[in-house]
């Protein structure tokens, strides 16, 4: 297990290697299409971290919730509340979309979260979980330098059928999902700085001598081809239900 902060208490760093995407803009308009936010409508982002998601959404009042002040502390202009999935600050029947975004994995008690999610839609709102898929978990191209990378993001990312028997549980009647790709390109050069910063969550989970010898063993191969692409796809997956 690593010794240094956890990625959300290095907020900037998160900010830094997690900017607003092309890929995200689409996602969030999927989002939006899958469920449809009425004009005025209040959208709740439960684990929202430093707000880059919520910031795009217009024409509707938005919340983020999350319990790490340094990562709400990012997100200078937006109405934010700390808090916990498990826990919404919110009264029920009151949101018309509630979303997490890669987030889910983290919350503690995900039965809780769920009723939670249920709890603070109003009738005809909508819930969705963006998360990783297992194919993304086995083809993340960082498994080549971090051996237990794999094993530890296959327990967090289990398949889209046990998110959906989740939303399931807790109420929804009608669950769906799919995948949607996003491909990426970094350098080694990028690659290096960005693992150097522990830029994922996955960094926490490792131990120290193996974080040590992954970035040595990447930064001897960023310098000699700095340059060189390292080309992945983040496979994703989209649940979502109405709530009725
Ligand atoms: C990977 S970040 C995602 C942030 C944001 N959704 C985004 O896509 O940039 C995960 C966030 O979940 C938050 N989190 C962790 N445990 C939580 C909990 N029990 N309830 C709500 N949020 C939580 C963390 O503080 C962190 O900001």
């Amino acid at each position: 297990m690593s010794s240094s902060p956890s990625l959300f208490e290095r907020a900037p760093v998160y900010a830094r290697y997690r900017p607003l995407r092309s890929g995200d803009r689409r996602r969030l308009r999927l989002t939006l299409e899958r469920c449809p936010v009425p004009a005025g409508g209040l959208v709740v982002e439960i684990g929202c971290g430093t707000g880059r998601l919520l910031r795009e959404f217009r024409g509707c009042r938005t919340l983020g919730v999350d319990p790490a002040l340094p990562m709400l502390r990012q997100a200078r202009g937006l109405r934010v509340v700390r808090g916990v999935a498990e826990a919404l600050p919110l009264k029920s029947g009151s949101a018309d979309l509630a979303f997490a975004s890669l987030a889910f994995h983290h919350f503690p008690d995900k039965a809780l979260a769920a009723a939670e999610l249920h709890r603070v839609l109003r009738p005809g709102g909508h819930a969705a979980i963006w998360t990783a898929t297992p194919e993304h978990v086995q083809t993340f191209p960082l498994n080549a330098w971090f051996p237990s990378f794999r094993a530890i993001d296959a327990a967090r990312f289990p398949p889209p059928e046990r998110w959906m028997s989740l939303l399931a549980r807790a109420g929804f009647p009608r669950v769906a999902a799919e995948q949607f790709r996003v491909r990426r390109s970094p350098t080694l050069a990028w690659l290096a700085g960005a693992v150097g910063e522990r830029y994922l969550s996955t960094f926490d989970h490792i131990s120290e001598a193996e974080y040590r010898a992954g970035l040595r063993r990447l930064e001897r191969e960023a310098a000699a081809a700095p340059g060189r692409r390292v080309d992945y796809s983040m496979e994703w997956s989209l649940i979502w239900a109405r709530r009725y």
